[in-house]
């Protein structure tokens, strides 16, 4: 009987593509993967611990795994990612019913620690290695992916005063140069058109290793044969240069989209969460960006209620997202983290004043969403295509350079990755049209 692996993913891209290493070293131990969480024999969950919601939501999942497991011997269960990395033991300890319990640092061990979890021998490996072999392990790939992620760095030191991923991901290192060129090759032979390089901070890629600045890899993977696309994410404001900026102008494929977090609009709290840059500097680099690509998306990140923050401080990034117009934009309530500087700050914004201020933050956002589609109306824009759309039987989905969700209808005589939609109508996520002329 071939044994059958469930992984549900939590958390940011860089879980989503440890998962798909994990698929790939997983069939090293003769896994393959299952539908669903009733067809395997191995359930991992890959974790998130950036905000105590998403701890709640693993330990509840938790507990209907417990269940799944106690229908029938054999089962294993896995606890991976930044939960795992961050309770280590005690996460073991309040549910004795994990198998296998391993960090951010040790993916490349999982096939061993399966293969004692099917002997009946429980695991937890948390040891920040710094181990990085498992870069060398090509995520999986699912048959006919027009777009796949590359990650470029692990870990960050940015300490930003809210956030635990500098203690769950460890210390910032970047990968060879020529690793991740050598990768998008492989996936451009794949046929893979779109790629998406990934890092907590791109923007400091190799410097302590002295590796080839960013913009360079940039250009470089640029030129390999068949790529005809590239995204990157996440930029820190702080640290993107002008010469990042440039190739926006510089590199035609480079998509026109960014993803630049602002956190908030007003200097003290800027100041106060340790981000480095203020608001004017922010807005001056939007304003670059603006000039170097004509027309370019911008989407960001939003904390609401950070210790400390008044009402005009949030007048501040209210203002700021007014002046922007974000595309689209994630907006939290801060939660304090264990061990951050901020879980030890005064000033607690009281949880009705912070969900007041999500839902203003959040309305204007579905604003100005609304409007960035309903701008797209009446155009003809070039669609990568993702797969069937979920919406409609006969329809595809897809993304347009400016990362914009599409729905079309296609013409039944073409087929490739990219096709011409005629945009038609708005919605207030996605955009919807049918397929126009051929492209090229
Ligand atoms: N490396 C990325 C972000 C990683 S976390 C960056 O620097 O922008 C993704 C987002 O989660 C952050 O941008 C922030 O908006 C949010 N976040 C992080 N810690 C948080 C916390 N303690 N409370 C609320 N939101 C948080
Ligand atoms: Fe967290 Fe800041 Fe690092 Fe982003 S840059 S991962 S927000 S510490
Ligand atoms: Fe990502 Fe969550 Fe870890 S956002 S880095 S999976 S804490």
């Amino acid at each position: 009987m071939p044994k059958r692996v469930y992984i549900e993913t939590f958390g940011c891209q860089m879980n989503e593509v440890d998962s798909a290493r994990m698929l790939t070293l997983l069939e090293s131990v003769e896994y393959t993967a299952a539908g669903s969480v009733a067809e395997a024999d191995l359930v991992l969950v890959n974790t998130c611990s950036i905000r105590d919601k998403a701890d709640q939501k693993i330990y509840s999942e938790l507990g209907r795994l417990r269940r799944w497991k106690s229908e029938r011997s054999g089962r294993i269960v896995a606890v991976g990612g930044c939960l795992a990395q961050q309770e280590g033991k005690a996460l073991a300890k309040k549910a004795p019913y994990v198998d296998i319990v391993f960090g951010t640092h040790n993916i490349a061990r999982l096939p061993e620690l399966v293969r004692r979890a099917e002997e009946a021998v429980a695991s937890v490996e948390v040891d920040f290695s710094e181990d990085t072999s498992h870069w060398d392990v090509l995520p999986y790939l699912p048959e006919g992916a027009s777009s796949a992620m590359v990650t470029i760095m692990q870990g960050c030191e940015n300490y930003c005063a809210y956030c635990i991923v500098p203690y769950v991901r460890g210390k910032e290192i970047s990968r060879p140069a020529g690793e991740i060129i050598s990768e998008v090759r492989k996936l451009a032979e794949r046929g893979v058109a779109e790629v998406i390089l990934l890092g907590q901070n791109v923007n400091s890629y190799g410097k302590k290793e002295g590796e080839i600045p960013f913009p360079e890899l940039v250009r470089r993977i640029s030129r390999v044969p068949g790529i005809a696309r590239l995204r990157f994410i996440t930029s820190h404001p702080r640290d993107l240069e002008p010469e990042t900026v440039g190739l926006f102008s510089e590199i035609e494929m480079l998509c026109p989209h960014i993803h630049l977090p602002v956190q908030s609009g007003s200097d003290r709290i800027l100041a106060s969460m340790g981000r480095g840059y203020t608001r004017k500097g922010y807005l001056e680099k939007i304003d670059a960006l603006g000039k170097a690509r004509p027309g370019i998306a911008f989407s960001s990140d939003f904390i609401v209620g950070f210790p400390g923050e008044t009402d005009d401080d949030f007048m501040e990034t209210i203002s700021l997202m007014e002046e922007v117009r974000y595309d689209s934009s994630f907006s939290f309530r801060f939660s304090p983290r264990p061990g951050t500087l901020a879980s030890t700050m005064p000033g607690t914004v009281p949880p009705d004043a912070a969900g007041e201020r999500l839902r203003r933050l959040q309305l204007l956002q579905d604003r100005h969403t609304r409007e960035r589609l309903e701008d797209c109306v009446g155009a003809e824009m070039e669609v990568l295509v993702e797969g069937a759309s979920l919406r409609d039987a006969g329809m595809l989905c897809g993304r347009t350079a400016c990362h914009k969700m599409v729905n079309f209808s296609p013409d039944a005589n073409r087929s490739g990755s990219f096709r011409r939609v005629l945009i038609r109508t708005a919605g207030a996520h996605s955009i919807s049209g049918e397929e126009g002329a051929p492209i090229g």
